[in-house]
């Protein structure tokens, strides 16, 4: 399948690069970027081959940029509205993805780049990555989930300094405040993302969509709910053939085969 702007490889056979081809633009997020986006992840969503992404953006200097300042510049409330709800709606959909997701942050990552990169389950960013929200320099707010993610990941104090200041923040203080899971160089930044997924496809492919499904059920809830989908969850493991190598081969003192049923 190919997109204007978007490009995906496979660098192993279970995993996709996603990569957001609009350089000259630094990667911002206009319409058409987020149309295909869209399609690119229901792609990935229904290729049962897949068992991880990774999401980055053409060139070194940016991850995305943003929303496109353009379009959201001859945008009415009622278009705004619908331009919000479907941004929210494509990150949603990634977030949700039935398998764990890096966003490879190779550059800025701002407003709507930042948001796209708190939809993947995790965060690597080069050294040289800079982030932020700076919506409210222009004169309106977050609108593709920033508002929520950030507070979610760095708790309510950073979130706010980071949205209401607009200023950004570099890779190592990101790293600080736990918005990004690790730092790498700019020329280690997909293999480090690689290397992150390799540990995670070791592990029980049900056990990692169901852990995913919990923390996210949980993150949406109160703790009640949170331990009742908890243990829901955990019986389901309880049924699968990874359960019974999982269990068998630590006690057999040996590697366990999962075959993802
Ligand atoms: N929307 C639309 N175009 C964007 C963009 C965005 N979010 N971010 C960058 N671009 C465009 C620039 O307009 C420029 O296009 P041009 O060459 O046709 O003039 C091109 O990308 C290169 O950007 P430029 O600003 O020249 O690069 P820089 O190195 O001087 O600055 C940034 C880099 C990221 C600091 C700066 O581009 C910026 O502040 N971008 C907007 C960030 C933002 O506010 N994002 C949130 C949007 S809601």
């Amino acid at each position: 399948m190919s997109f204007e702007h978007i490009l995906l490889e496979r660098p192993e056979d279970s995993i996709v690069l996603l990569t957001i081809n609009r350089p000259e633009k630094l990667n911002a997020l206009n319409f058409s970027v987020m149309s295909q986006l869209e399609e690119a992840f229901t792609t990935v969503k229904n290729d049962p081959t897949v068992r991880g992404l990774i999401v980055t953006g053409a060139g070194d200097k940016a991850f995305v940029a943003g929303a496109d300042i353009s379009e959201l510049a001859a945008s009415d409330p009622l278009r705004a509205r619908e331009l919000s709800l479907r941004g929210q709606r494509v990150f949603r959909l990634l977030e949700t993805l039935p398998f764990p997701s890096v966003a490879a942050i190779n550059g800025y990552a701002l407003g709507g780049g930042l948001e796209l990169a708190m939809a993947c389950t995790l965060r690597v960013a080069a050294a040289h990555a800079r982030l932020g929200q700076p919506e409210v320099k222009l004169g309106i707010i977050a609108g593709y989930g920033g508002t929520q993610r950030l507070a979610r990941l760095v708790g309510r104090g950073r979130a706010l300094e980071l949205l209401l200041t607009g200023e950004p923040i570099d890779a190592a203080e990101a790293h600080r405040i736990g918005l990004v899971n690790q730092v790498a160089p700019a020329d280690q930044l997909l293999a480090t993302a690689l290397a992150l997924l390799g540990k995670i496809r070791k592990n029980a492919p049900l056990a990692v969509t169901l852990t995913m499904e919990a923390v996210d059920v949980g993150m949406n809830c109160g703790l009640e709910q949170g331990l009742h989908f908890e243990s829901t969850a955990f019986a389901i493991t309880a049924a699968s053939e990874d359960m019974r190598e999982g269990t068998r081969a630590f006690l057999e003192k040996r590697k366990p085969q999962f075959r993802g049923r």
